[in-house]
C-alpha cells in the first residue's frame, strides 16, 4: 500500500488539470471579511502609516467603498472606531453611546446596504483612557465583573444599531454570557455572537494600536492579564468550552498565521464554527516584504490557504479587497 513504485505521488501533480481538480482547498471573495477603521466627520481619509495600503475614512466613503466591495463577493465587514481622544474616559460611556462613531455607522451602513453583514467589535480598548480593553481601579488592574457590565451595554448598544454580530474581543472572563442573557432579555435573538476565544496576547497587534490611536494610551502596559499566553494551547480548548457553554455561535483564533494549530485544534474539537483573524502585524510584514522585492506577492494567497486549511471557516484580513479583486478576475 501506498509504496514507491506501485504509487507514484508525483504523478497527480504532473499537470495543471490534475493539480487544480486534486486541490482539497480553495479561497474565494465569500471567505473573507474586511476590518475597517472609521474615523468620525465627513469626506476624511488618512493612510495607516504602519500599515501600507490601509486607510481610515469617514462614513460616507465607508458607505461608498462599501458598496464597491460587497459587489466583489464579501460578505461582512468588522468596524473598528477611531474616537476623537477628547471622548476617552476612565468609565468608558462613550461605548454604549447610542449615537457614538461605531453605532452611528452601524445604522447608516445597513440602511446603505442591507445584505452586507456587519460586525461590532465589543471592547473598551477605543474609549479607554489608558488603552484597555476593560475597566481599571486605582492600582491599574483591569476589573473583569465591572468590566462586563458595560461590554453587556455596549453589545446592546450595536445590537439596537442593527449588528448582525457582536464580537466581544476583550477576553474578560463571563462576558459571552452576560452578553447573551443582555441580548435574549432585551429580545435581540437573532443577533449572532462570535467570541474572539482563544485570543492571544501577541506583539502582532501592535499596528492595529497605532491605527485605532491606543497604543500611545497604552504605552509600556500590556494586555497578558487577560489575552492569552502564545506558548498555551490546551487552555484554548477551556476558553472554548467556556465560550460554547455560555452562547457563543462561532468562535475566534486571533492572531491567525502563527496559530493555526489552535484553529485546527478548536475546528476539530467543536461542530461550532472557528474564524481565523490574520491581524495587522501579519499584513504589514507581508505588505513590506512585498513592497521590497523581498518575497513575492504570491506569500499573501498562501498563507491565507493555509489558514483555511487549519480549518478556518472564514477569515479576517486586510487583504480581503485585494484578494477579492484578484480573484475576479
Ligand atoms: C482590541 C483589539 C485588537 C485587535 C482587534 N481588537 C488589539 C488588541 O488586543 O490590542 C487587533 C487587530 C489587529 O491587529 O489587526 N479589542
Amino acid at each position: 500500500m501506498h509504496q514507491f513504485p506501485h504509487t507514484r505521488l508525483r504523478r497527480s501533480r504532473m499537470s495543471s488539470f490534475a493539480r487544480t481538480i486534486l486541490q482539497e482547498n480553495w479561497l474565494t471573495p465569500q471567505d473573507f471579511i474586511y476590518p475597517v477603521f472609521i474615523l468620525p466627520g465627513q469626506d476624511r481619509r488618512e493612510p495607516i502609516p504602519n500599515m501600507p495600503g490601509i486607510e481610515r475614512v469617514s462614513l460616507d466613503l465607508l458607505i461608498d467603498a462599501a458598496k464597491h466591495w460587497h459587489r466583489l463577493g464579501i460578505q461582512a465587514l468588522n468596524l473598528y472606531p477611531c474616537i476623537d481622544p477628547a471622548l476617552k474616559s476612565d468609565d468608558c460611556q462613550e461605548a454604549y453611546n447610542p449615537n457614538g462613531l461605531a453605532q452611528t455607522a452601524i445604522r447608516a451602513l445597513k440602511d446603505a446596504l442591507p445584505g452586507l453583514g456587519l460586525i461590532s467589535d465589543v471592547a473598551l480598548d477605543p474609549f479607554s483612557s489608558h488603552g484597555h480593553d476593560g475597566v481599571i481601579d486605582g492600582k491599574g488592574r483591569v476589573l473583569n465583573d465591572e468590566t462586563l457590565e458595560i461590554l453587556a451595554k455596549q453589545a446592546l448598544s450595536h445590537a439596537a444599531a442593527g449588528a448582525d454580530i457582536v464580537a466581544p474581543s476583550d477576553m474578560m472572563d463571563g462576558r459571552i454570557g452576560i452578553i447573551r442573557k443582555a441580548l435574549e432579555s432585551d429580545g435581540f435573538t437573532d443577533t449572532l455572537i462570535l467570541s474572539y476565544t482563544a485570543k492571544y496576547a501577541s506583539h502582532y497587534y501592535a499596528p492595529f494600536r497605532t491605527a485605532l490611536g491606543s497604543s500611545g494610551n497604552l504605552g509600556k502596559k500590556d494586555k497578558s492579564s487577560y489575552q492569552m499566553n502564545p506558548a498555551n494551547r490546551q487552555e484554548a480548548l477551556l476558553e472554548a468550552e467556556q465560550d460554547i457553554q455560555e452562547g457563543a455561535d462561532i468562535l475566534m483564533v486571533k492572531p491567525a498565521g502563527h496559530y493555526v494549530d489552535i484553529i485546527h485544534q478548536l475546528s476539530q474539537a467543536y461542530p461550532i464554527p472557528v474564524f481565523a483573524f490574520q491581524v495587522s502585524g501579519e499584513y504589514a510584514m507581508q505588505k513590506m516584504a512585498i513592497e521590497q522585492g523581498i518575497l513575492p506577492p504570491e506569500i499573501v494567497m498562501e498563507s491565507l490557504l493555509c489558514i483555511k486549511r487549519a480549518g478556518a471557516r472564514a477569515i479576517h484580513s486586510y487583504y480581503a479587497i485585494e484578494l477579492a479583486e484578484s480573484l475576479s478576475h
